[in-house]
């Protein structure tokens, strides 16, 4: 089996490749990354001492899918992730467009040229953001909970509320823009891959996944927030809650890139199922949730003597765009249809980046762009 990844070198390409590589001795895994993540480059010493080429290469490059060999599967982990992109943060809206969705395009006629399977990593931010800020939530302990009733009741409006669930949003829920031009560039790459798989006849599988995190995230404030937390806790740099109640009550599940790479073994080796969605969500689901707040307490319990900075978390009322109260996904749909279910734990992950903090007592300036 030949596997390409691109955005190799990222948090989540990184991950991917080196799991399969270790439970895969046998197949052949290249990847290419254009190093625009601050910090990516660290990764590609380690992926190259397990035999895995890289190739420093621009997605945005429409030559460059013709200067590739023949593989059977992508998987595609290449963009800018976060979900201020092009809005808030350095980059162009054009370079959010570009990288995330010219360079799927690009991929695509990779794929169909060479009759590869594509493996799409998308994200929880494809579902409305405007109706997802709109789930009426109320504050439980140190977080925030959908009300029961907008979840149980008959008469509840499904145009507004199909697919949220008591085990959190699954695939139905609306996909109505503003999602964010992060969330479009994906949903638009989610229906160009399907358009070209069924034009072209080339398997694909699209996993929708909630918050990542593990060791060797390049957290940032906008992105990679599980790492960026504990590594500012741990290296006493500022912190701030941001937006509604300026407190940090706002949930999100996390998922450890190792559970994401199982479910991708399996769908590489099960490309002619018929029936089986193409699109799941894949994530931590419930179990797994958290609030800001309840990590700042982790990791006050973590490092009892770490404190001093930490007091200093800061409140700033002004919600940022995009953010809503409460992201978990429901994934039951991949966990039966794949007979696959996340083994990490969120206190396993969150002791992973806090081993690595440990490790790398200077990561943040590590990272930096
Ligand atoms: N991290 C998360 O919480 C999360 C959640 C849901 C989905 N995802 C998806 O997972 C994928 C990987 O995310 P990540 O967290 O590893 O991000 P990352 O920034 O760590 O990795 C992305 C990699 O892609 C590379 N890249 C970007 N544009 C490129 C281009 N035009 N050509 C070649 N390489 C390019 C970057 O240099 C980087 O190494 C993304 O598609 C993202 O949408 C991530």
């Amino acid at each position: 089996m030949r596997i390409l990844i691109t955005g190799v070198c990222g948090f989540v390409g990184s991950r991917v490749a080196q799991a399969i590589q270790q439970s895969h001795p046998d197949w052949s895994i290249c990847g290419l990354d254009n190093f625009s993540r601050p910090g990516s480059r660290r990764n590609r010493p380690s992926l190259e001492r397990l035999g895995i080429d890289v190739l420093e290469a621009d997605l945005r490059d429409r030559e460059l899918t013709d200067k590739l060999s023949p593989c059977e599967w992508v998987i595609d982990c290449a963009a800018n992730p976060s979900v201020l992109a092009g809005v808030t943060t350095g980059s162009s809206s054009l370079d959010v467009m570009e990288h995330n969705l010219v360079g799927t395009i690009h991929l695509l006629e990779y794929c169909k040229t060479h009759q590869a399977g594509l493996i799409l990593v998308s994200t929880s931010r494809v579902y409305s953001a405007s109706k997802l800020a709109q789930i009426p939530v109320e504050l439980q302990e140190q977080r925030y909970q959908p009300t029961m009733q907008v979840i149980h009741s008959p008469s509840r409006d499904e145009s507004m509320w199909a697919g949220l669930t008591a085990d959190g949003i699954n695939e139905r829920f609306s996909t109505e823009p503003p999602l964010s031009l992060y969330g479009s560039s994906k949903l638009a790459s989610e229906l160009l891959a399907m358009e070209y798989a069924s034009a072209f006849d080339f398997p694909l599988w699209i996993n929708r996944c909630g918050v990542m995190a593990g060791a060797g995230q390049f957290g940032k404030a906008d992105q990679g927030i599980v790492a960026f937390w504990i590594h500012s806790w741990f290296e006493n740099a500022p912190l701030k809650y941001v937006g509604f109640d300026g407190f940090g009550h706002q949930v999100r599940d996390c998922l450890h890139p190792g559970d994401l790479s199982r479910l991708i073994e399996l769908q590489v080796v099960d490309e002619k199922r018929t029936g089986t969605p193409r699109i799941c969500n894949v994530s931590g689901g419930c179990s797994s949730a958290f609030s800001l707040r309840e990590l700042s307490d982790w990791c006050e319990h973590r490092w009892p003597n770490r404190r001093p900075r930490s007091l200093s978390i800061l409140s700033d009322f002004r919600t940022r765009p995009y953010d809503c109260p409460w992201i978990v996904l429901d994934s039951s749909l991949a966990q039966h249809t794949w007979s696959w279910r996340p083994e990490w734990d969120r206190e396993a992950i969150w002791n992973e980046i806090a081993d690595h903090a440990e490790a790398h007592p200077d990561w943040l300036d590590q990272i930096k762009g």
